[in-house]
């Protein structure tokens, strides 16, 4: 049994240089906060963790090496402590925790910390270099990849969801999570981020949200996706959009829905979980919060690339021989709108069930952590609600999803 004593999260911070309130914050400080809140508010002994398993994308620069032990050193915890870094890209901080619960479950730990980070303004988005395949020449002969928007675009193509279906989304997005802002249903899982060198407070609220968002606004704003489809990279000059047709000739032509507006926010932002055992629990006292019942990944075709959910999801819930319905919250990561949207449809999920504070086009999605911080936003909802179950899941780059099942203890 793996047990969730707590999750905390930064806010989200706008994640363009000189736009946000936490750009001149260094990630390992960001982490190293996340950590020592987390530690502080469950009243442990930060010596018995045997390890901190953290997602991040861009592992280049500040974030390169090994962040997760940088962190562990940067919020002075004991030296014995350690740490480790992953990448399942936009599922890291969801796989994070899944890994803290399997060394758990496996009985060869008994606390261990899962979480997350990515300071998209100071290590942007393809910083690593790789590219969408490493440029691999060979494997870009079997799979030749295409960036994610297109991929939402296509989904949207093929599975007849309107750009005003898509910005009904966006704005549910914008208006659930400006109403969770307003009533502090964030609040249990927020902390305030301060600037390392003053103290000062950086940073208390998601900084993403714009609560004034209309239809009409989001209507008005350009597809992003139009000028990378018609760039010419293909072996013949075939452009973006022609190469992930060749893989789905039936699309005709793809119709380029995603925004700025219904698309997930460029943010700063770590997310740290505690996960116990059961006689860590028992020994020490602790009252824990929920526990994870179910985890699964699942692959997909990796030129679409953002299908994975249901698969991941069915998976999931296969272990426990449950079906949608028996599943009293959904997170579903808003990557881009259309994949809750195909993930609701697929497993015929209630819509008010699902990001029902929001989601990453309203609040941000700081890559790395973003499953880390849903999977708290999850427990927080459960609890006001006094419901039981959630399923949390993220669609990941080449043609993956992760998904894990928690319930309230
Ligand atoms: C879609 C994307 C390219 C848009 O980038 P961008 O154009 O720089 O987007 P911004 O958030 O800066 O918004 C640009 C403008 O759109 C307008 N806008 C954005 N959201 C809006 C809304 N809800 N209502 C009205 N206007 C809006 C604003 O004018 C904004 O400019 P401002 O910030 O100066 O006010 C980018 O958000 C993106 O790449 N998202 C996906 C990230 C990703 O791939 N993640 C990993 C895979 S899931």
């Amino acid at each position: 049994m793996a047990y969730i004593i707590d999750a905390i999260r930064t806010p989200r911070g706008r994640g363009r240089m000189g736009k946000g309130a936490l750009n001149n914050i260094h990630p390992h400080e960001l982490l190293a906060q996340s950590l020592n809140h987390l530690a502080e508010r469950a009243g442990i002994n930060k010596s018995d963790v045997d390890d901190v398993v953290i997602g991040c994308v861009s592992q280049a620069g500040e974030q390169g090496g090994d962040i997760a032990r940088m962190a562990v050193l940067a919020a002075d915890w004991p030296l014995e402590v350690t740490g480790v870094s992953l990448n399942r890209y936009c599922g890291s901080g969801l796989q994070a925790v899944n890994f803290a619960a399997m060394g758990v479950m496996s009985g060869m730990q008994r606390l261990v910390v899962g979480g997350g980070v990515e300071s998209m303004s100071r290590v942007p988005m393809g910083a690593d270099g790789a590219g969408l395949d490493g440029n691999n020449p060979h494997l870009r002969k079997k799979h030749f990849q295409v960036p994610q928007g297109i991929s939402a675009d296509l989904i949207a193509t093929l599975e007849n969801f309107s750009r005003e279906e898509i910005d009904q989304f966006a704005l549910r997005s914008q208006q659930r999570a400006a109403q969770a802002q307003r009533e502090g249903y964030f609040k249990r899982s927020l902390f305030a981020v301060r600037d390392p060198e003053t103290g000062a407070v950086a940073l208390e609220v998601d900084e993403f949200p714009r609560p004034d968002t209309t239809l009409e606004g989001l209507a008005a704003l350009e597809p992003s996706f139009v000028a990378w489809g018609s760039k010419a990279v293909g072996p013949n000059g075939e452009t973006l959009d022609q190469m992930a047709l060749k893989k789905y000739p039936q699309a005709g032509e793809i119709r380029h829905v995603h925004t700025a507006g219904n698309s997930s926010g460029i943010v700063d932002g770590a997310a740290a979980v505690l996960v116990a055992s059961e006689d860590y629990v028992k020994a020490h006292g602790l009252k824990p919060r929920a526990r994870i019942r179910a985890m699964a990944t699942a692959g997909a075709e990796p030129v679409i690339m953002l299908t994975a959910p249901t698969p991941a999801s069915k998976k999931a819930l296969a272990q426990l021989r449950m079906t949608p319905k028996d599943i009293d919250l959904w997170e579903i990561n808003e990557a881009f709108a259309v994949v809750p949207m195909q993930t609701m449809r697929n497993l015929g999920v209630d819509p008010e069930r699902v990001n029902v504070n929001g989601g990453a086009i309203a609040l941000g999605h700081p890559l790395g952590a973003t499953g880390a911080m849903i999977l708290g936003t999850a427990i927080d909802e459960l609890e006001r609600r006094g419901l039981s179950t959630a399923l949390i899941t993220l669609c990941i780059g080449g043609g993956q999803a992760v998904a894990t099942i928690i319930e309230r203890v």
